[in-house]
């Protein structure tokens, strides 16, 4: 789905298609580098970085392995609270493993925080991230990011991965939803 076959809900594209092309490239070049002669494990943190995930690995002039995550936060259904609960945890040992976390954003920065903490503890070679969108202004922990794709407003964003109330995920742009559909 493109931006003009719903542009009623969507206020602002942030960013294109075209520029998420370019700069996953951009980034797949820099891993393949960083990366050469390792055993790279590229992990999703699911729903949100299914998109990135997809394009990104193709993006790669590497072999990796993928394996998959899927996190909520726990209790109340904000994200405040910084306690992640693990709906599916990895099918991979990670001991020995170059891991790279592939994230379709950081916004507080809470579940890649606690997920890094987790992982930590699983005897992996290194670990490192990479989120395709981050929002500076809406950070609650710093979070240690190699990997940047875009830096964003702190704004409602939907599109390429990040949904609202699991809609709009297929959306191929980065757009800021008109608050008309949310409120
Ligand atoms: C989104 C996104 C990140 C997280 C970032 O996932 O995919 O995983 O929020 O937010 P934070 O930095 O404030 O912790 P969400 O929990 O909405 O689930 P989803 O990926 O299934 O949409």
């Amino acid at each position: 789905m493109r931006a003009s076959d719903i542009q009623n809900d969507l206020t602002d594209v942030l960013v294109t298609e075209e520029q998420i092309r370019a700069k996953l490239d951009e980034i797949a070049a820099r891993v393949a580098e960083d990366y050469a002669g390792k055993d790279l494990l590229l992990v999703g943190v699911l729903k949100g970085a299914i998109m990135v995930m997809a394009d990104f690995s193709r993006a790669l002039p590497m072999s990796a392995a993928m394996d998959w995550m899927a996190v909520s936060s726990y209790g109340t259904g904000t994200k405040s609270s910084g306690v992640v609960q693990i709906r599916k945890d990895l099918d991979t040992d990670l001991h020995g493993k170059h891991v790279l976390i592939v994230e379709d954003i950081i916004d507080s920065g809470l579940t890649l925080s606690w997920l890094l903490e987790n992982f930590e503890s699983r005897g992996a070679a290194s670990i490192e991230v990479f989120a395709l969108l981050r929002k500076p202004d809406a950070a609650k922990v710093e979070v240690r990011s190699k990997y940047v794709g875009f830096d964003i407003p702190n704004e409602f964003v939907v599109g390429y991965g990040l949904d609202y109330a699991e809609q709009y995920r297929n959306l191929r742009d980065v757009a800021v939803l008109a608050p008309h559909v949310y409120s």
